[in-house]
C-alpha cells in the first residue's frame, strides 16, 4: 500500500468525508482556529491538505489571504470552482505536503493549518517530520501552525479491538468501514467500501488507507524539534477539552521560534 494517498482521495471519498461537514460545522472549525490565534488583522494563511477547500473558503470570507495546497486534482477542481463562484481570490496548488517549501518563498505565511486529520499518511515516519519542517520553512518567524490529527493514546482506546461498521451516509449511499490499529507500528489501517445505489446502476468503491498515529508527547516533541513552541492543545477541531489518555483527536497550536 505504498503511497496510498495518491489514489484514495476520489470524488466519492470526498463526498463521504466533506459533504456532511459543509456549512455550519466548517464555520465552527474555522471560528475555533481564529479564536485560538487571537489575531484580528488579515493574515496570509496556508491551508495544507485543503481538500475541496472548505476551510480555505471560510478563512477567505473572514478577510484572510489564503493559499490551499493538496495532492488530489479532483478536490482542487471543486475548490477552484467554488472559490470562483464566490469571487474569492484563493490560490489552490497541487503539491505533495512533504515538498511544501518548493512552492513558496521562505517565510511567506503568517499561519499554516493542517486540519481534519490530514497528517501521518506516509510510509516513513521521517516524512511526517519532514512535512512539519517544510511548514516551518514557509512560516514567518513567530508564525503559527495549527495541526489536527489522531491522538495515539485515544486511538489505543477506540481501536482496542478491530472495528467493522456500516451505515447509510446519505440516502442510498452506504459505507462499510473496517479498521484496526497496528499497536506495534502505531499505524491505523482502514478499508472503506462505499456502495452508491443512487443511480440505476449501483457502483462500488473500495479503498484502503493507513495512518501513523502519534501520542500527544510525540507530536509535541516533533514540533519542538522542528523549531516550534507549543502554545495550546484542544481536542476535536471545532473546540473542546483535550484528554491526553482518551481524546480521539489532538489539535495543537504551535508557534515558530526558530528556523
Ligand atoms: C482528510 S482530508 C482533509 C481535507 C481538508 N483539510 C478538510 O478538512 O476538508 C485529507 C486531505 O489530504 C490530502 N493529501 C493526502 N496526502 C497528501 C500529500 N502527500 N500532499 C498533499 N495533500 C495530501 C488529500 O488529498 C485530502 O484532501
Amino acid at each position: 500500500m505504498k503511497d496510498w494517498w495518491k489514489d484514495f482521495f476520489k470524488p466519492v471519498t470526498g463526498e463521504v468525508m466533506f459533504k456532511s461537514r459543509a456549512g455550519k460545522p466548517t464555520r465552527l472549525e474555522v471560528e475555533e482556529v481564529l479564536k485560538q490565534l487571537r489575531i484580528k488583522h488579515p493574515l496570509k494563511i496556508l491551508d495544507l491538505c485543503c481538500g475541496e477547500g472548505r476551510h480555505s473558503i471560510v478563512f477567505a470570507q473572514n478577510g484572510h489571504k489564503v493559499v490551499g495546497l493538496d495532492y488530489a486534482n479532483n478536490f482542487l477542481k471543486v475548490a477552484r470552482k467554488e472559490a470562483g463562484q464566490l469571487k474569492l481570490p484563493i490560490k489552490f496548488i497541487k503539491a505533495d505536503m512533504k515538498q511544501t517549501s518548493r512552492y513558496f518563498k521562505k517565510e511567506e505565511f503568517d499561519v499554516a493549518v493542517s486540519l481534519y486529520n490530514s497528517f501521518g499518511y506516509f510510509d516513513k515516519r521521517s516524512d511526517d517530520f519532514k512535512t512539519i519542517k517544510e511548514v516551518s520553512k514557509v512560516l514567518k518567524s513567530n508564525g503559527y501552525f495549527v495541526i489536527n490529527t489522531i491522538n495515539g493514546s485515544g486511538a489505543k482506546v477506540r481501536l482496542k479491538n478491530p472495528i467493522s461498521m456500516g451505515h447509510e451516509v446519505f440516502k442510498n449511499l452506504f459505507m462499510i468501514d473496517k479498521a484496526y490499529l497496528d499497536f506495534k507500528k502505531m499505524r491505523t489501517h482502514a478499508d472503506w467500501t462505499i456502495i452508491d445505489a443512487r443511480k440505476k446502476k449501483t457502483s462500488i468503491f473500495r479503498g484502503s488507507f493507513q495512518q501513523n498515529v502519534y501520542s500527544h508527547n510525540e507530536m509535541k516533541d516533533m514540533l519542538k524539534k522542528a523549531g516550534f513552541k507549543i502554545v495550546k492543545t484542544w481536542g476535536v477541531l471545532h473546540g473542546g477539552a483535550f484528554d491526553e489518555r482518551t481524546s480521539w483527536h489532538q489539535t495543537i497550536l504551535a508557534q515558530k521560534i526558530r528556523s
